[in-house]
């Protein structure tokens, strides 16, 4: 099979490595990519954004089977405008993406069916949002409903914080995105990652995983893309993966079909795990990153028939098998990030990190120099990934990897995996 990838971060890579594993794949072209997934995969110069260009690259090049990466092209509709043209597509429609799009959309489809989540209210103006916040009192979280690169979102601790973000949302901070607002009951417990396969009418769970969002140790300092990964999640037993089947994934997928827009493509389910058991944050629809690339290292079975499966709805009786291991993904980023960085450092000594046992490279924003030399090209950079028998073999692994890498211009946090070592104490 001819496959095309759309995208160009670490999951992608992660993804571009499992899909050339299988042997249903023949060739694989990926739009835009990157330096690491050009070592598996034919890169074309097509960015995320192009709908337009990236159907054309999938006419012109005939593939059988594309796979999409980020929302963003997912919100547009680029699986709609694929499928139109006749393309078997893994993604959802650009009405079932509307399940990260707008939050609003997911709450709604939450009180409709059900499904466990925070209280809520949906505004569209200043004054009743006020009104509102001020009925809740603090902690609060506020939130504009669209795409916001992931800063669309503040957790606050006091109403007058609250009243801030509801300000910067309604004032146009967020452009478009922030022209309708959730508020949203602040919600206690630990946060866990669930992933599952969905083919518009089955599910099947896919691994959970835990990420950090932090940019510093110790989950401190501003939000970031997500600095490191791992998985299994302890919070995340078997029972309690049983229950986030039953309880979330099920209904939203039949209150999607109800809804006349059925969900195809993977179903990522922020969960927030408290007290009364789990309860919906957020959904996205793709792969976490760097979620995917721990996933990925774990799964046993062949992904591209998993995801062909889904595009198929076959995933009736489908089942995927696992390593009992744990992996763990170090993100090293350029110094500064998430804030401004440099572009354009050098890398070096990834080949001799490559050869610790168990590591797995995946880049995020890299690219190569005329002469050959690998630069850093993005925020986040590159993934150091790991499996080992237990959390902390896979993390020592990825740590004496990243010791080998020289690359002055770029950082890491030292203490992914630590909730996971806890639980294990
Ligand atoms: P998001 O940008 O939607 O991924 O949200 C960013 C982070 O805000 C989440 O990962 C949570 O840590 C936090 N968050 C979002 N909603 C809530 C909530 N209702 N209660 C507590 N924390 C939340
Ligand atoms: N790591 C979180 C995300 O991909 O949204």
């Amino acid at each position: 099979m001819k496959i095309l990838l759309i995208g160009s971060g670490g999951r992608e890579h992660a993804l571009a490595w499992a899909i050339t594993a299988s042997p249903l794949c023949d060739q694989l072209i990926c739009a835009p990519g990157n330096a690491g997934i050009a070592e598996l995969a034919e890169c074309v110069p097509v960015g995320i954004e192009n709908i337009d260009g990236l159907v054309k690259l999938a006419v012109e090049r005939k593939v059988d089977f594309v796979v999409v990466g980020p929302e963003g092209p997912l919100v547009e509709g680029v699986a709609d405008q694929l499928r139109d043209k006749g393309f078997k597509v893994f993604g959802p429609s650009q009405l079932a993406a509307q399940l990260e799009g707008s939050k609003g959309f997911t709450k709604d489809i939450c009180a409709k069916y059900n499904i466990p989540t925070g209280a809520y209210g949906k505004f569209t103006a200043l004054q009743p949002a006020l009104d509102y916040l001020h009925k809740q009192g603090a902690p609060i979280v506020v939130k504009a409903d669209g795409l916001a690169a992931g800063k669309g979102v503040t957790v606050a601790m006091n109403v007058a914080e609250a009243e801030a973000a509801l300000r910067a949302c309604f004032d146009g901070q967020f452009g478009q995105a922030g022209a309708k607002v959730v508020i949203e009951e602040f919600l206690d417990g630990e946060e866990a990652s669930f992933f599952a396969l969905c083919d518009g009418t089955h599910a099947v769970a896919l691994a959970a995983a835990q990420d950090h969002k932090r940019v510093g140790d110790g989950d401190t300092g501003p939000n970031t893309g997500g600095m490191g990964s791992y998985s299994p999640a302890p919070v995340l037993d078997e029972t309690m993966a049983a229950r986030v089947m039953r309880e979330i994934i099920h209904p939203t997928l039949r209150g999607m079909a109800q809804e006349g827009c059925k969900f195809q493509g993977v179903l990522f389910a922020g969960l927030m795990i408290g007290k009364d058991g789990p309860k919906l944050i957020e959904y996205n629809v793709r792969f976490g990153d760097p979620e995917c690339q721990s996933l990925m290292l774990r799964l046993k079975s062949d992904l591209l028939t998993a995801l062909i499966a889904s595009a198929d709805g076959a995933l009736k009786d489908f089942d995927l098998r696992w390593r009992d291991d744990c992996a763990i993904t170090v993100v090293m980023a350029a110094n500064g990030y998430p804030g401004d960085y440099q572009k354009n450092t050098e890398i070096k000594g990834l080949d001799q990190a490559a050869t610790v046992p168990g590591v797995t490279i995946f880049h995020a924003g890299t690219k190569r120099g005329g002469d050959g030399r690998l630069l850093a090209n993005g925020g986040r950079v590159l993934n150091i990934s790991a499996l080992g028998h237990d959390i902390n073999e896979a993390r020592a692994r990825a740590y004496e990897a990243i010791n080998r890498i020289d690359w002055p211009e770029g950082f890491c946090r030292r203490d992914i995996g630590w909730r996971a070592l806890a639980a294990r104490k």
